[in-house]
């Protein structure tokens, strides 16, 4: 479990373009100004202690919910844990992967696990639950594994909006004074027909722009599956030689058009991903990026390096700071 607080350190780094990983004591700050990057927050805002918390959510990503291992009974112990906090939160954010996968399998198979998900939130939920898409939820993008023609119902991110009620694949909604956008991050790999990269399409690129244009008085929260920025990317893969290599089914292939986007809104305050099982913090040009670790930790094999099996708080202020802890509900993996 960890808990950290940002106030001051987001003061540091604002407007300097620096990026720091969270837990680092010996943060490097940049001359002020020095990279032309516009402030995210006045100079003279209110003291931490003057802050005052304007909404409280949860964060429960990559629940990969499956008939085996019990997993079921593990989500709803996970639901149950996060409601009955002494201070619960006020919704629910779903971060993809809610089911251990159906981008690989037959219908059958992806309909079993959304009914399983649909039940234990009928059963265990009474909060408000805003879901974004995973990769694994999208069903038959591997057609040769999953024996799909791409042309059934539901094939592709069909099935997974109709069980989790989405109206679009991204949207946007205001609660508690915060606006919050729930972006769609799996697209198709351009380089591999059965594969799929993070990042935005063009449309959806055109319609976050406007709609960040259009609430840029409103401090402003992304949810993504597939992280925008994360440190545990770098942990991730080795090349044979020993080399680091980051696949673009890790992080947006078109950061540099979102990293702009980002710098026109300095609205935007924190960006809360998941997908990589991992809990790690960014902070980048005024940006929080919160990795936020997995429900079902090692997929329900244990804990997936510091991830136990858990998920996060994430505290919003009304000046625009952010607080995240991470809370391990206590699930010990079933054989
Ligand atoms: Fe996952």
């Amino acid at each position: 479990m960890e808990h950290e607080r940002t106030i001051d350190r987001r003061r540091a780094i604002q407007a300097m373009g620096v990026m720091g990983l969270a837990g680092l004591s010996g943060l490097t700050v940049a001359a002020p100004g020095s990279t032309g990057i516009p402030a995210r927050a006045p100079s003279t805002g209110p003291s931490a202690a003057e802050a005052r918390r304007s909404l409280r959510v949860a964060h429960l990503t990559d629940l990969h919910i499956q008939p085996e291992r019990d997993a079921v009974a593990g989500v709803a112990a996970c639901l149950r844990h996060v409601q009955s906090l002494d201070d619960p939160p006020d919704l629910i954010l779903g971060g993809g992967d809610h089911i251990m996968d159906s981008f690989e399998t037959d219908l059958s198979r992806a309909r079993q696990q959304w009914e399983l998900l649909r039940k234990v939130m009928k059963d265990e939920n009474s909060l408000a639950f805003h879901p974004c898409i995973g990769n694994h939820d999208i069903w038959g993008w591997h057609k040769p594994k999953s024996a799909t023609a791409g042309d059934e119902p539901g094939w592709g991110k069909a099935l997974c909006m109709d069980q989790l009620e989405m109206d679009r694949p991204y949207s946007s909604f205001n609660r508690g004074g915060w606006h919050f956008v729930v972006l769609d991050s799996v697209r198709h790999d351009p380089d591999d027909p059965n594969g799929y990269v993070g990042g935005l399409d063009d449309e959806q690129f055109e319609w976050l722009s406007a709609d960040l244009e259009s609430h840029q008085a409103m401090n402003t929260l992304l949810l993504t599956h597939i992280p925008i920025l994360s440190a545990s990317t770098l942990d991730r893969k080795r090349e044979p030689g020993g080399d680091m290599k980051i696949g673009g089914g890790l992080l947006f292939i078109d950061w540099p058009r979102v990293k702009g986007l980002l710098n026109r809104n300095p609205q935007v305050r924190c960006v809360a991903g998941g997908h990589m099982h991992r809990i790690d913090r960014v902070e980048f040009q005024g940006v929080t990026h919160l990795c936020n670790g997995a429900v079902s930790g090692n997929w329900w094999k244990g804990a997936h390096h510091e991830a136990s099996e858990g998920y996060a708080v994430i505290d919003l202020y009304d000046e625009g700071s952010v607080e995240r802890r991470y809370i391990e509900y206590g699930w010990k993996a079933r054989a």
